[in-house]
């Protein structure tokens, strides 16, 4: 079968890269892809972004599954788009996207849910937003309501960095995130634990778990500097015991999937809930992402031993089945059921370390030719993100660039491996982490 993947991160480059291990697989697309992807000979870039013209492309090309990365994509309806013409494509509907693309929704279903989250407001009035923030003090949280790209929260530790935030982003020049023609912020308790991103696969009623996950959202070493989209990230997750796992999945991922669906908008596809583990192992979900994270789908994929596509199309299943009651002739349950199988993980931990651009993340610099890429390796996989392929260079295109990822016998031995690999790659101007894991090396616990 013919697989497309939406996207150009480091996250579709190891998703199509999983994908592409598939025996049932015979082509995998990702469009628009990266310089890696091009790289790669299992993977094929096609330069189409308009979410029709690849619907049309789609159709022609008989492709049997198609995967979306990023929200974007998801918050503009890819999903409708293809399921609307019969096309089998895994993810969530536009409606159900809101769960990311709309901070105010999603805070407005985990309450009626009573999904555990951090107490908030809304507001679309610059005054009384001020007025809320100097009554409640600092530390405390204020978020754009719509997608921004991670730009749209700060964590502000005293009321002048409230104040302002909330002028930033209520103001027209702002962030310029809008929901529905007006600006809006969602200002939040300040929460203090670990963090740690839990993720699964949904089919609408179904859910299975992927391995868990840490990332490391801060620019500089010791968690300082900007946030980011993510530095690296490593998996399996300490902080996870197996009771955080049961509690996370009986307090927020199942009290989800079944609040979609009782409210008219069955969630399938990836979902990602960004947790708050406090010191007294409380569980708050700090945000919903409808698609995996970048860069924690790189130390997750290399785990990943079961094979993708058959995650993915049992599913697809349910939609489809679905669709079989409305004239469509499909024969859906050649695939086993998503709640009947069982993911097999490597034991090894994974842990990905990225490389970011000159100036990243305010304004990163571009066309830095990339040096020492070494050959992909079963345990060493350099992801691409912002790179383009021009004859036989690589160039970066702009923010992350890489994501070295490896697989070793401890954490440690997988971190070792990766700035090994790293030290051989160069870039001007190259930024990256040399603590990524730390939290799980020093046995931290909240
Ligand atoms: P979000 O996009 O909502 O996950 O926010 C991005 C990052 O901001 C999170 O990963 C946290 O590090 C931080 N953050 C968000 N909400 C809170 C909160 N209520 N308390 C403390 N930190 C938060
Ligand atoms: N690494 C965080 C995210 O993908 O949202």
């Amino acid at each position: 079968m013919k697989i497309l993947v939406i996207g150009s991160g480091g996250r579709e480059h190891a998703l199509a890269w999983k994908l592409s291990q598939s025996k049932r697989v015979q082509s995998v697309f990702v469009a628009p892809g990266n310089g890696g992807t091009a790289r790669d000979k299992n993977l094929i870039n096609l330069p189409i972004t308009d979410i029709v013209q690849l619907r049309e492309w789609a159709q022609k090309e008989q492709i049997a599954l198609t995967v979306v990365g990023p929200e974007a994509p998801l918050a503009e309806g890819v999903v409708d788009e293809f399921r609307a013409h019969h096309l089998r494509i895994f993810g969530p509907t536009r409606e159900a996207a809101q769960l990311e693309s709309s901070k105010a929704f999603s805070k407005a279903f985990m309450v009626r849910h009573s999904i555990p989250t951090a107490r908030y407001e809304s507001f679309t009035d610059v005054r009384a937003a001020h007025e809320y923030v100097k009554n409640q003090g600092a530390p405390i949280v204020v978020k754009a309501d719509g997608l921004a790209a991670g730009k749209g929260v700060v964590v502000a530790m005293n009321l002048k960095e409230a104040h302002d935030a909330i002028d930033y982003m209520l103001s027209g020049e702002g962030t310029g995130v809008q929901h529905n023609g007006q600006a809006r912020v969602v200002i939040e308790e300040f929460l203090e634990g670990e963090e740690a991103s839990f993720i699964v696969v949904s089919d609408g009623i179904n859910n299975v778990a992927l391995a868990t996950c840490q990332d490391h959202k801060r620019l500089k070493d010791n968690d300082q500097g900007p946030n980011t989209g993510g530095m690296g990230a490593y998996s399996p997750a300490p902080v996870v015991t197996p009771q955080i796992h049961a509690k996370t999945m009986r307090e927020i991922i199942v009290p989800t999937l079944k609040g979609m669906a009782k409210d008219g908008i069955p969630y399938s596809g990836f979902l990602y809930a960004g947790l708050m583990i406090t010191k007294t192992g409380e569980i708050k979900c700090l945000e919903f992402n409808c698609r995996l994270g970048d860069p924690e789908t790189q130390p997750i994929m290399m785990r990943l031993k079961t094979d993708l596509v058959e995650v993915l199309m049992s599913a697809t299943q349910s939609q489809l089945n679905a669709k079989t009651s409305s004239g469509t002739t499909e024969v859906a349950s050649v695939w086993p059921r998503l709640d009947v199988l069982e993911l097999d993980w490597d034991r090894r931990p994974a842990l990905g370390v990225v490389m970011a651009a000159a100036g990243y993340p305010q304004s990163p610099r571009k066309g830095d030719v990339i040096n020492g890429l070494p050959p992909d390796r079963e345990d060493v996989m350099v992801f691409h993100a912002g790179t383009s392929k021009e004859g036989l260079d690589f160039k970066t295109t702009g923010g992350r660039v890489l994501c070295v990822t490896a697989l070793g016998g401890t954490l440690k031995m997988a971190q070792q491996l990766a700035y090994v690999a790293i030290d051989e790659i160069h870039f001007e101007g190259a930024q990256y982490r040399r603590d990524i894991g730390f939290r799980a090396l020093q046995g931290a616990r909240v």
